[in-house]
């Protein structure tokens, strides 16, 4: 039977990541040409070395939105968040679907809410969060860690680089299910309820918009609301768009990094006592945190010129798909690549990808799950899995529903 897998399809992501196939591309088909329904189709690129080399030449393989974007649907016909309102989508463009220069005005304006004196100060107050969180968890029972812990830690703390009220965070929750859950009928229930969905959202973007260009502080909404890119201000669609970027990478990769690496301690308590043993560990364990998750699965580029990968002719205009999941199992850069090592050396993952789009809250995701594991440590004996959780339909986000659990005390 020959073998041509659709890396396209949510359904191949339903019950696992589908490593085995990875596996097999990275061997035998490291640019694989994977068709679509509509006649296109992109180049999956599986292997760690590959993606490295796309990644970081933005001028080759570009992220422009007019050419497509970074998603592996066009998003200059569907719009950002796939609202299916082919059009009249009121989101303009995200900076992670653009190139030079306009990408680097962002990049500079954005980074300096990541600074490290900046990430340290909201450090006190995530530690405050994390035991006020922990504080509610019953101990020896099963619980659904998913709304106690991994759901609402990244969001209050995204609530707090807004500064919007932290009981926010259930709104801010629902709204970024709706927005990267167009292949899970959970999320995307019907046209009228993402309808009602995005209303909610548009009102309140378009308020922080108004009151922090009225009244900037030096919060991320107020950096993007007051941002000049290209020397012009920014606009009310583009704000909107860059607001749903920072709200979706900052929760849904955060909250899934979280829920995983419960279950791999739950898989692996000879890891967690590692960690129980030395805290000191979790200064390298975050990587391999992230590594071993790999929250996103996959971001696309366009070429911009012909070119040549592996004998594969790549033509000017074609999709290119750089999938994390496949890289950061790559055998050739780790060892063991399956297991869960949280003393694992070198861990240079792809987890926050790579080249100039750079996860820009990486630093700040890796001090949430520090800061929540220091603190599960001296609570935390045992983490014991209850069932298997259910997992998105989502080619896009490697994410967990829920995950039922008993947290045995120390
Ligand atoms: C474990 C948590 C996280 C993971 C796995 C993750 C993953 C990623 C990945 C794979 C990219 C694309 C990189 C590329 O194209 O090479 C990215 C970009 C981005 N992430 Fe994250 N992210 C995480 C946390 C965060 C947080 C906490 C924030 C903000 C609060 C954030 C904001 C962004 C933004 C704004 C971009 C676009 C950067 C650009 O285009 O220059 N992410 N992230």
């Amino acid at each position: 039977m020959t073998f041509a897998p659709d890396l396209k399809d949510p359904g191949l992501y339903q019950e696992r990541i589908p490593h085995d196939i990875f596996a097999r591309l990275r061997r035998e088909a490291p640019v694989y040409w994977n068709p679509e329904n509509d006649g296109a189709g992109f180049w999956a690129i599986t292997r760690y070395a590959d993606i490295v080399e796309v990644e970081k030449n933005a001028a080759l393989f570009s992220s422009d939105y007019a050419r497509g974007g970074s998603r592996i649907f066009n998003e200059n016909e569907v719009g950002v968040a796939s609202t299916g309102s082919e059009g009249d989508s009121p989101f303009g463009i995200p900076f992670i679907s653009t190139d030079p220069p306009v990408h680097s005005d962002y990049r500079r304006l954005v980074q300096t809410s990541f600074l490290p004196g900046r990430i340290a100060g909201v450090g006190d107050r995530i530690t405050g969060r994390v035991t006020d969180l922990l504080d509610k968890v019953p101990l020896g029972k099963p619980i659904d860690l998913v709304p106690l812990v991994s759901a609402p830690l990244p969001l209050l703390t995204l609530a707090e680089l807004l500064d919007v009220p932290s009981t926010m965070w259930i709104d801010l929750y629902n709204w970024t299910n709706a927005f990267v859950g167009e292949d899970d009928p959970e999320f995307r229930r019907s046209p009228e309820d993402m309808a009602a969905i995005m209303g909610e959202f548009m009102g309140f973007a378009q308020e922080l918009f108004i009151t922090r260009r009225a009244n900037p502080g030096d919060d991320i909404a107020s950096l993007l609301a007051n941002a000049e890119i290209q020397g012009q201000p920014i606009a009310l669609r583009d704000f909107i768009a860059n607001l749903v970027l920072v709200l979706v990478g900052g929760n849904e990769t955060t909250r899934n990094s979280i829920s995983h690496t419960v279950a791999a301690f739950a898989a692996n308590p000879d890891q967690w006592d590692k960690v129980r043993g030395d805290p000191e560990v979790l200064n390298t364990a975050v990587r391999e945190m992230v590594r071993h998750a790999t929250p996103v699965i996959h971001f696309r580029r366009t070429a911009t010129a012909d070119t040549e990968l592996h004998g594969q002719r790549i033509r000017a205009g074609d999709k290119v798909v750089v999938w994390y999941s496949s890289g950061n199992r790559d055998d050739t850069v780790f060892e063991e690549p399956d297991r869960f090592d949280v003393t694992r050396p070198n861990n240079r993952h792809l987890g926050f990808g790579s080249g100039p789009h750079i996860c820009v809250g990486s630093r700040l995701a890796e001090l949430q799950l520090k800061l929540l594991f220091t603190q599960l440590a001296t609570r935390v004996r045992k983490f014991e899995l209850v069932s298997p959780p259910r997992r998105f339909r989502s080619n896009f986000i490697n994410g967990l529903k829920n995950l039922d659990v008993v947290l045995i005390p120390a």
